[in-house]
C-alpha cells in the first residue's frame, strides 16, 4: 500500500519523508489556502518545493472547471516537475480532460469521488488515481469504507489499472480498514500516519527492557 500525506505544509511533508514511509503528497485548494499560499507564481513554486522533498506523486489540483481551461492548467502543472500528478474533479469536463491527459501519459488523480458510478467513469477515462472521500461520506451518514469495498470489486472485475486512493481519512481505523479492503493508496494527515506507531504495550515493553538493561549495566 502506498502512503501519501494529505497536506501542503512543508514541515509535515518533511517529517513524513524522513520517517521513510512516504510515497507521495496530495494537496487541494483548501490545503494550499490553509498554508496561506496564493497567486499562481507562489502556488507553482510551492508545488516545486514539495517535489523537492518527496520521491514522486505530488497531486496538484486544477482550479478550472471547463474542459479547455482544465487542459491548459493541467499541462502547466505537469510542466512544473515530472513528479506532478494532475488532480481533476469528478465533473463532466473533468472526465473528458482525464481522458485527454491519459492519452498523453500525463498522470491524473480524479478527486471528489463519492459513488461507484463516478469511480467507474474515472477508470474508463484512464485516471491514474481515483480518490473516494471516506470521511466526508461518513459525515453524511454513508459508510465511506463500504464505497471502497464496492469500487475494489468493480475494478477487480475488469482489471482496471486505476489505483484506488482512499482520501478524506480521519483516523487510523479508516487507514487500516482501507488496507484490509485493498485500497492501493491512502492519503492521510501526518497524525494518522504517526498514529500507527502507537501502542501502550510497546511503551510498557520498551520501558521494562531498558530498566532491566540498566539494572545490570550501571
Ligand atoms: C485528498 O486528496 C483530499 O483532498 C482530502 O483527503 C480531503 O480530505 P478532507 O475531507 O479531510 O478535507
Amino acid at each position: 500500500m502506498k502512503f501519501f500525506i494529505d497536506t501542503a505544509n512543508l514541515n509535515e511533508i518533511l517529517e513524513a519523508q524522513e520517517l521513510g514511509v512516504l510515497d507521495g503528497v496530495t494537496t487541494n485548494p483548501s490545503l494550499m489556502a490553509k498554508e496561506g499560499i496564493s497567486g499562481k507564481d507562489k502556488v507553482f513554486s510551492h508545488y516545486k518545493s514539495i517535489c523537492n522533498i518527496v520521491d514522486d506523486n505530488v497531486s496538484a489540483e486544477v482550479i478550472a472547471t471547463e474542459y479547455q481551461d482544465i487542459i491548459r492548467e493541467g499541462e502547466e502543472l505537469a510542466e512544473i516537475d515530472e513528479k506532478i500528478v494532475v488532480k481533476v474533479p469528478m465533473i463532466k469536463d473533468g472526465v473528458r480532460a482525464i481522458k485527454y491527459f491519459s492519452e498523453r501519459e500525463i498522470r491524473t488523480n480524479c478527486t471528489l469521488v463519492f459513488s461507484a458510478g463516478q469511480a467507474l467513469l474515472a477508470a474508463k477515462a484512464g485516471a491514474t488515481y481515483m480518490s473516494p472521500f471516506i470521511g466526508r461520506l461518513d459525515d453524511v451518514t454513508y459508510d465511506g469504507l463500504k464505497l471502497i469495498e464496492q469500487i475494489r470489486i468493480i475494478y477487480d472485475n475488469y482489471g482496471y489499472p486505476t489505483q484506488i486512493l482512499a482520501a478524506s481519512i480521519r483516523h487510523t481505523i479508516h487507514l487500516i480498514k482501507s488496507a484490509e479492503i485493498g485500497a492501493d493508496v491512502a492519503t492521510c494527515p501526518l497524525n494518522v500516519i504517526t498514529g500507527l506507531l502507537k501502542h501502550p504495550l510497546t511503551d510498557i515493553g520498551l520501558e521494562k527492557f531498558l530498566a532491566d538493561h540498566r539494572k545490570v549495566n550501571s
